[in-house]
């Protein structure tokens, strides 16, 4: 086959990014954040993201010729198309009013330079980041050809999903596990923001756990009808409980607003004991805005990674069990944390599944156009891609493809 060399682009959300990739390699990836129009407001603002995406989105595709091409003399878009064999754009699930600047610019560039357009999901993107390589000449081609072995168990966990996925082949998806409600990352990030930790909390909350780990003993216990976590600060010896919600449920679907609210109570309830006990200067400026001390964050966020983690793994050991699973597939923004991505290598280990495919960089596990530049060659190659061309002209609306919901 003829090598892929596809411009991708994403703005699903609050990342205007563009990337070429040649069949897996990542030639480039820019992904300009705009966390500083979002970060006063706690949370991404719709409006904001679609101003910011419309300013940029020239730009970033520019960028992402000039870095995947650097010997060009004639650094025009043009000249890069002449490399260029395909367009993938994100087509959801994302902002309507974001993801429609990434699919309009597509089009006009698929039109302009007569490229073919692949329409890419954006979790199929997640699903398949594990598969890119690096721009390396250390890469063996053996670990770019290696073929997958199905059926597959993506597990997706980010700001806007917690999926567990059954893969029977590339292109064939079924959500067999999620959460109701909130998602992983959107607890960690409103349970963070119960703390003073800003947004997006994710990152800090798996920083302060880890640095706090070996403070606290924690333990799972199964009482009357909830399970929960245990958790013991082995200095101040201070306990503290937190459920871990739909733990006994027989099927795989997850929830993370009980545990949000659990986790606001006891925020609550510590901080209101804490107000009354500072007795003295010192000890107050100790307490910050949360009304907590630094220590007993720490120990929080000790508690909350390991309930919402657990969760998350009854319900992949389940899935594993149901399917037999031959390999796990790890993508989206809270699989940077080292501390889930070791949880998940040591249950692979647990059930001899020999291979785990997790991002090799931290910018392929959030929201980046290098998956979904990486999920386009996949399906070309696997002939499953969604492809516009030849009536390319009467496309006025383009359909949007879900992942099969059971
Ligand atoms: O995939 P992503 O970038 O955006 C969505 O598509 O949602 O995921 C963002 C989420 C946020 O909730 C953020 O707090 C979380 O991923 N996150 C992390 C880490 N980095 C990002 N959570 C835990 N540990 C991290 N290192
Ligand atoms: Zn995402």
């Amino acid at each position: 086959m003829p090598r892929m060399i596809t411009l991708a682009i994403d703005t699903s959300c609050d990342e205007t990014s563009a990337s070429i990739v040649q069949d897996q390699i990542v030639l480039s990836n820019i992904q300009p954040s705009q966390m500083e129009y979002h970060k006063k407001y706690g949370g991404v603002v719709p409006n904001l993201a679609r101003l910011a995406h419309q300013e940029r989105i020239d730009n970033v595709i520019l960028e992402a010729c000039k870095k995947a091409f650097p010997g060009s003399k004639n650094q025009i878009l043009e000249n890069y198309f002449k490399n260029i064999n395909f367009i993938a754009v994100t087509i959801g699930p994302g902002l309507a009013i974001a993801l429609e600047i990434g699919i309009k610019k597509a089009k006009e560039l698929a039109q302009k330079y007569d490229k073919p357009l692949i329409l890419i999901n954006h979790m199929e993107g997640h699903l398949l980041s594990g598969f890119a390589t690096r721009n390396s000449h250390t890469i063996k081609p053996s670990e770019i050809l290696a073929k997958p072995a199905f059926p597959a168990l993506g597990i997706l966990v980010s700001g806007g999903h917690t999926e567990l996925i059954k893969v029977s082949a590339i292109g064939e998806y079924k959500i067999i596990g999620e959460t109701g409600d909130d998602s992983l990352g959107e607890c960690f990030d409103k349970c963070g923001r119960m703390l003073g930790l800003g947004y997006p909390a994710g990152p800090l909350i798996t920083k302060l756990a880890k640095e706090h780990r070996e403070n606290m003993e924690l333990k799972v216990e199964n009482r009357h009808k909830s399970t929960l976590v245990i958790g013991l600060n082995k200095k101040s010896k201070k306990t503290y409980e937190l459920p871990i919600p739909m733990a006994r449920t027989e099927n795989l679907h997850m929830s993370y607003s009980g545990l949000k609210t659990a986790f606001n109570h006891l925020v609550h309830s510590l901080s209101k004991a804490e107000i009354n006990e500072t007795q003295n200067k010192f000890e107050q400026d100790n307490i910050i805005s949360s009304g907590l001390t630094k220590e007993i964050i720490y120990d929080l966020c000790v508690m909350l990674e390991a309930s919402a983690y657990e969760q998350l793994l009854i319900k992949t050991e389940k899935a594993i069990l149901q399917f037999e699973a031959k390999e796990l597939w790890l993508g989206g923004g809270v699989i940077a944390s080292p501390r889930l991505r070791h949880l998940i290598r040591k249950l692979a280990k647990r059930f001899n599944i020999p291979t785990v495919r997790v991002p090799y960089s931290k910018k392929l596990t959030t929201d980046n156009a290098a998956m979904i530049g990486v999920a386009a060659n996949i399906n070309i190659q696997y002939n499953s891609a969604t492809i516009i061309k030849e009536h390319f002209k009467q496309v006025d609306r383009i359909p949007s493809l879900t992942l099969n919901a059971t």
